[in-house]
């Protein structure tokens, strides 16, 4: 349960398109946002709903609506790609922001802005598309326990397995959903196969 990949022909399509070099980034937003979607619905899948009667134009019906508020808070910068489908499905969702980088020598992550809102009693959702150290994660999954969020989940769009080791490591227990698992690391902390840096491939940086 801890791992959940994302198992869909769109979403393997997706991810195919995501890795590939010569996709451009006015596409990779658009595929990133496509992905982040399907896994906006995967994630927020046992969310708990109460029932609600209304009357459709025929008869009264025992409907359902959700009671649970949600908190989606992305990890700057590549996570702000996966805001706008939350943002699209759930109107009333709050968002936090996370702001960490990775030092391009030790690959050690350090954080340099947070900002979220109340987060106790909700579901919080952490965003960033890369999973690779897993530093980036674990900071910010330990960044919203501490801001009151219980049972924080992960969504990820590629991880690698050392990353899913180490937010296992550090918060046992948490749920990661991804789109793909990939093989490993490579000696600059990259993922392998990968798509290369996310954020500068988002941003045309
Ligand atoms: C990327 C990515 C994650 C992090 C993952 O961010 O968006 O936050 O690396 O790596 P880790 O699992 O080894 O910590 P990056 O630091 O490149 O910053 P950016 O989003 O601003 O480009
Ligand atoms: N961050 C990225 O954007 N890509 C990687 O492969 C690893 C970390």
């Amino acid at each position: 349960m801890p791992l959940c990949l994302l198992d869909h022909p769109l979403a393997a399509h997706f991810v195919t398109h995501l890795r590939d070099k010569t996709t451009k980034p006015a596409t990779f937003r658009t595929l990133t946002y496509q992905l982040s979607l399907l896994l906006a619905m995967e994630a927020t899948r046992d969310l708990p709903t109460a029932e609600k009667p209304i009357e459709t134009p025929l008869e009264p019906v025992a409907g359902r609506v959700l009671v649970q508020p949600l908190v989606v808070v992305p990890v700057l910068r590549a996570g702000l790609g996966m805001v706008q489908p939350f943002l699209d499905l759930f109107p009333d969702v709050s968002v936090g922001y996370i702001g960490l980088e990775r030092d391009h020598e030790t690959a050690r992550a350090h954080s340099y802005y947070c900002k979220l809102p109340p987060l106790a009693g909700n579901r919080v959702l952490v965003i960033d598309p890369m999973l690779a150290t897993g530093g980036s994660a674990a900071q910010a999954l330990a960044l919203v326990k501490a801001g009151g969020a219980v049972d924080p989940r992960l969504v990820c769009i590629v991880a690698a397995p050392e990353g899913v080791a180490e937010v296992e490591r550090h918060h046992p227990g948490v749920v990661i959903h991804t789109a793909a698992l990939d093989r490993a690391l490579n000696a600059r902390k990259y993922i392998l196969p990968g798509l290369g840096d996310f954020g500068d491939r988002l941003y045309g940086t």
